[in-house]
């Protein structure tokens, strides 16, 4: 009998890439003998009830894409990583570092070029009756134009945990600093040197695999990922797919995305902990089949292999690395890659992808040609445009779709 893998979704409100996942475990459908042992595959989106904490789930793997922001689900997945061992991406526990504060500290600890960045006081502290007393004792007064002076302008303000640029601002002298700083409120802030960058390079990791692509934060968010092929490079692509690894394996995270600017053939990382990285088709479009397939093909390998996920992290590693006198940054990042390579286990994921699952890329062409891929993408365009628009971006979104399985062939 064959050992079926359930591959359960842990969802809010897309649609998209959700629907064109399971079309594709269902529609490929492998069966893969592997250790003696027949493995199939089905998905199952999850439901949010009481739950007994005795209770075994059913669950080999869970994509998981809410827990940031919904504590039911997230407390349920802490339950089922402590106890039941079922693999997660991602997984809670590092979530703590999952802003964009942890991350710059992780990556400055390392050696990389994060741009010059502070973080400075709430503007409205935290309501708290034992703030005041607290203040009068401790809190030193300071002068914000100082502190970006010393950095230099332009600069960005942004929040120590944002996401969706929601309260990023870019300044360009003291009257804006003090505008932007009046109007951040309670939200704690970071300022960081603005980077004149030359290209805008943003990855997208699922397990093993990298994808990098150019991207223009300044166009409209359906034009921002740019079809564009060997825009970097080979050396500082590598730089960048190391960093985008990097992060990832160093906090264990396993689907996220990465921003790097590229400046005079330096790479500075400016954004990195993306818990729930954007999937939607009307963002990645050209780029959406890859997301899809490679999704599938990582939890077709953590569960046919028993790969263990590891609930913590291991910096001591990396950080004997970064200590090292003797090595600069280049030897530096090798070796970084080195440990990546050897967390994601990269060349059994590919031995593994080239023995099991040789068919995968025709079934995504396949699927992505189909009448019923044809469906997801009309109805996402109709949730997500205004009506005088649908006929535009269906065109649209066809022609780049189109181009990917021309690409393919
Ligand atoms: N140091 C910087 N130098 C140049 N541009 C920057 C810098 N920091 C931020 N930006 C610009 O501001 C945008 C938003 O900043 P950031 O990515 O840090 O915030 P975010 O809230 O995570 O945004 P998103 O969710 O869109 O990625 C970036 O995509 C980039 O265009
Ligand atoms: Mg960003």
């Amino acid at each position: 009998m064959a050992k079926n893998h359930l591959i359960g979704l842990l969802l809010s409100t897309e649609e998209d890439w959700p629907s064109a996942f399971e079309a594709l475990i269902r529609e490929f459908s492998p069966t893969i003998s592997y250790g003696g042992e027949d493995h199939t595959f089905s998905t199952e989106r999850i439901t949010y009830e009481p739950f007994d904490l005795r209770a075994v789930p059913r669950h080999s793997i869970v994509i998981e894409r809410l827990s940031h922001w919904y504590s039911l689900p997230r407390e349920w997945l802490k339950k089922i990583a402590l106890m039941n061992d079922v693999y997660l991406l991602n997984n809670p526990f590092t979530f703590q570092a999952m802003e964009k504060h942890a991350a710059y500290c992780a990556l400055l600890r390392l050696g990389l070029k994060v741009p010059e960045t502070w973080m400075i006081p709430h503007r409205l502290p935290p309501e708290d009756e034992r703030f005041p007393e607290t203040s009068r004792r401790y809190n030193l007064p300071f002068d914000l134009r100082e502190v970006a002076e010393k950095i230099g302008y332009p600069l960005f303000m942004k929040p120590f945990d944002g996401g969706a640029w929601v309260g990023v601002t870019k300044v360009s002298n003291p009257e804006e600093l003090m505008a932007r700083y009046a109007e951040s409120g309670p939200r704690l802030m970071h300022l960081q040197k603005a980077v004149d960058f030359d290209v805008f390079a943003r990855s997208l990791s699922i397990g093993a695999e990298t994808m990098v692509v150019r991207f223009e934060p300044d166009r409209p968010m359906f034009d921002r990922y740019q079809v564009s092929h060997g825009f970097l490079e080979p050396q500082i692509g590598a730089e960048v797919v190391t960093i985008g690894r990097l992060v990832n394996a160093y906090f264990r995270w396993e689907f996220n995305s990465c921003e790097t600017l590229v400046a005079d053939s330096e790479v500075f990382p400016i954004d990195y902990a993306n818990a729930s990285p954007d999937l939607a088709i009307t963002s990645l479009h050209y780029y959406f089949p890859w997301a899809i397939r490679t999704l599938a093909k990582w939890c077709i390998f953590c569960t046919v292999t028993g790969r263990r996920m590891r609930l913590h992290q291991d910096v001591a590693r990396y950080n004997e690395l970064a200590d090292r006198p003797d090595l600069s940054y280049e030897e530096k990042l090798a070796g970084y890659r080195g440990l990546t390579e050897e967390y994601f286990e990269t060349e059994r994921y590919e031995e593994f992808c080239a023995e099991y699952l040789p068919e995968i890329d025709e079934a995504m062409v396949r699927f992505i040609s189909s009448p019923a891929f044809d469906a997801i993408l009309v109805e996402t365009v109709i949730a997500t445009f205004p009506p005088h628009e649908h006929e535009r971006f269906i065109a649209h979104y066809r022609g780049l779709l189109g181009a990917w399985v021309m690409d393919q062939s």
